[in-house]
C-alpha cells in the first residue's frame, strides 16, 4: 500500500557530509518517489553539497545546513558516528514520524549484547525495540509501513548473506566452530582521516584489523543465530567493497547440487541477491570490485566433499548494501514503494 500517494515524501538526511550521507544523498536525489528537503553538516553548514561531494556538481544548488536548523519532514536519514544517534533519538523523533538511523546504535536488539560489544550502557535502552533490524533480506515484512529502522554493519552484511542460505537450509554443523574472513575497503573508516588512513600508510595495505573481537560479531550472532562463529576484519587495497568469506562444515555429506538448491531458496524474491558461481571466466566467484556503487550482493560458494567444509562468499559495496542502499531499500518499503525504485544502478564494468 503507498501510504501517501499523491505527494512526494520530504526527506532530510542528518550527517550528509559524511561517506554513507554522501552515497544517501546520490541515492535520493535520483529516486523518483521522494523530495530530498535538507542535509546537514556542522562543520560545512552554507556551503554547497558537490563542494564535498563533488560528484554532485550541476546536479543540485542544495547547501548544507547545521543540525541545529533541522525541520520537521516525513522521513528522517541519520548518518553520525557511534552513540550520536541514540543520545538525540527524541529530538529526532520530534521532527520526522519516520527514521533509519545507519548507526550500530539501534542494531542489536538484546541491552546485555549492547553493553558486551560496546562497553557501555545503551542510552536509550526504551528505543531499541522500536527499531526494526535493516536489512530487508530478512526483515522484509516487518520494514513495510514500518516508523523505525536500524543501519547494517557492513562487514556483517557481507557475512549474513554469506550464510543464511547454509542456516535457513539446516546445513551448518553447529558443534563445530564458523569463521568468517572479512576483507574491507578504507571507506569502511568514514570520511574523517586518521594516522593509519594517511595514504602512505593505508595504500597497498593488507593489514588485519579486527583480528578478534570486532563489534560486527554481535549483529552476525543476532540474524544467524549462530552462536560459534568467529570474525576476523582485514583491510586490503579498495575504497569501497567488502568481501566475506565463510568457512563451515556441512552436517552431513552434501553435493553441490544440495547447495545450489539452498543458495536458490535463499536468493528467490529477493531482487538484490545474485548467485555467482561460475565455471569458467574471471568472475567465478563473488568479487566487489564490480560491485561499486550498485546495491547487490553477490553469494557464491565452493564445497570440499572430503573434509565437509562449505566456503561461502559474499561480496557487496559496504557504502550501498552494506549500508545507504540497504537504507534506501528500507525506506521504499516503509513508505510502501516498489523495493527497487532509485536501486537500479549495476555497477560499472571494467573499473
Ligand atoms: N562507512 C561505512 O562503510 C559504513 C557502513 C555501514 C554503516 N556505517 C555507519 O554509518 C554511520 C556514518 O558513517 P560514515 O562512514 O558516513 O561516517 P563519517 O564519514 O565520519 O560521517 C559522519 C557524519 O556525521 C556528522 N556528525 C558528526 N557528529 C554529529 C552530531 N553530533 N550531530 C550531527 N551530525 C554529526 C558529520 O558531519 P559534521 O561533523 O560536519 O556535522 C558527518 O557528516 C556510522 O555510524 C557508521 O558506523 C558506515
Amino acid at each position: 500500500m503507498l501510504l501517501h500517494p499523491f505527494k512526494y515524501m520530504k526527506i532530510s538526511i542528518v550527517g550528509a557530509s559524511g561517506y554513507v550521507g554522501g552515497e544517501l544523498l546520490r541515492l535520493l536525489l535520483w529516486h523518483p518517489g521522494v523530495e530530498l528537503a535538507q542535509a546537514t553538516s556542522g562543520r560545512n553548514a552554507g556551503r554547497y553539497l558537490y563542494q564535498v561531494h563533488p560528484n554532485l556538481r550541476g546536479r543540485t544548488a542544495l547547501q548544507f545546513i547545521h543540525p541545529d536548523k533541522l525541520e520537521p519532514c516525513d522521513l528522517l536519514f541519520l548518518a553520525l558516528p557511534h552513540g550520536e544517534a541514540a543520545k538525540a533519538i527524541e529530538r529526532y523523533a520530534g521532527l520526522a514520524e519516520r527514521i533509519i538511523d545507519c548507526s550500530a546504535d539501534f542494531r542489536l536488539a538484546d541491552l546485555a549484547a549492547y553493553k558486551r560489544w560496546y562497553g557501555e550502557d545503551h542510552p536509550a535502552p526504551a528505543w531499541l525495540g522500536r527499531f526494526i533490524y535493516g536489512l530487508p533480506e530478512v526483515s522484509r515484512e516487518a520494514l513495510r509501513g514500518a516508523r523505525y529502522a536500524s543501519g547494517v554493519g557492513c562487514n556483517a552484511t557481507a557475512s549474513n548473506l554469506a550464510l543464511l542460505p547454509l542456516v535457513q537450509a539446516g546445513l551448518i554443523d553447529l558443534t563445530k566452530p564458523v569463521l568468517i574472513e572479512v576483507k574491507v575497503g578504507s571507506s569502511e573508516g568514514g570520511a574523517t582521516g586518521s594516522e593509519s588512513s594517511h595514504h602512505p600508510e593505508r595504500a597497498g595495505a593488507v593489514r588485519s584489523f579486527a583480528p578478534v573481537g570486532h563489534r560486527h560479531s554481535a549483529e552476525i550472532r543476532q540474524v544467524t543465530g549462530l552462536e560459534n562463529t568467529h570474525l576476523s576484519i582485514t583491510s586490503v587495497e579498495l575504497v569501497r567493497g567488502a568481501l566475506a568469506t565463510a568457512h563451515a562444515f556441512a552436517t552431513r555429506p552434501l553435493a553441490e547440487k544440495d547447495l545450489w538448491q539452498a543458495y536458490r531458496a535463499f536468493a528467490k524474491g529477493q531482487p538484490f541477491l545474485r548467485i555467482v558461481k561460475e565455471r569458467q571466466g574471471i568472475y567465478r566467484y563473488p568479487e566487489p570490485k564490480i560491485l561499486a556503487g550498485s546495491n547487490f550482493a553477490d553469494i557464491g560458494f565452493a564445497l570440499d566433499p572430503e573434509s565437509g567444509r562449505i566456503v561461502s562468499i559474499c561480496a557487496i559495496d559496504n557504502l550501498m548494501k552494506g549500508a545507504a542502499g540497504s537504507a534506501v531499500q528500507c525506506m521504499n518499503l516503509m513508505l510502501g514503494l516498489d523495493e527497487t525504485l532509485g536501486l537500479d544502478f549495476p555497477g560499472l564494468h571494467p573499473v
